[in-house]
């Protein structure tokens, strides 16, 4: 199956931009972002399309884009942390090499808190992130081929580990 060398999938903030750029660097490849691919194809920034159109919309959009991601993109390719919702994205990572970035509750408030470009966080942010994780977890385990914690480790480390893993 051609395709993606590596998908990250993962919550806010885990950091799977920094550690696929670095994959992407150590492979010799190109680095994609499906947030990056929706904001270009709608023309508009994120916390726009979720306040004009809404989330459903949103994930919409992004299905597409992951699509095409998985379709045209050989190297390594970050999902939003959200996308792992929707049962068709879900479908398209089928039989991919997908890691799962996770981090607990506290990281996610350490490192993320209150961050007004990332809509789903407006208002207390420890029970939120909580409530998240908890929808989002099993999701994240159901299409990953690995798991790779990213607490106390820098993103050097964490690549590191997705590359032994996968
Ligand atoms: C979202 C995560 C964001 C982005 C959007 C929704 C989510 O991506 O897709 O704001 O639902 O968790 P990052 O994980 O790249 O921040």
């Amino acid at each position: 199956m051609s395709g993606p060398l590596i998908v990250l999938v993962g919550p806010m903030g885990v950091g799977k931009s920094t550690v696929g750029e670095l994959l992407a660097e150590r492979l010799g490849t190109t680095y994609r972002d499906t947030d990056a691919d929706v904001v270009a194809a709608a023309g508009k920034a994120i916390a726009e399309i979720f306040f004009d159109e809404g989330e459903e919309h949103f994930r919409e959009l992004e299905r597409r884009a992951v699509r095409d991601a998985v379709d045209q993109h050989t190297g390594v390719l970050a999902l939003g942390g959200g996308a792992v919702l929707d049962a068709k994205t879900r479908a398209l990572l089928a039989g991919r090499p997908v890691a799962y970035l996770a981090m607990d509750v506290e990281e996610a408030v350490r490192r993320v808190g209150l961050n007004t470009a990332r809509p789903l966080l407006a208002v207390n942010p420890r029970r939120q992130w909580r409530e998240l994780m908890d929808a989002r977890r099993h999701l994240y385990e159901e299409v990953a081929r690995t798991t790779v914690a990213t607490d106390e480790r820098t993103p050097e480390e964490v690549a590191q580990a997705v590359l032994d893993a996968l």
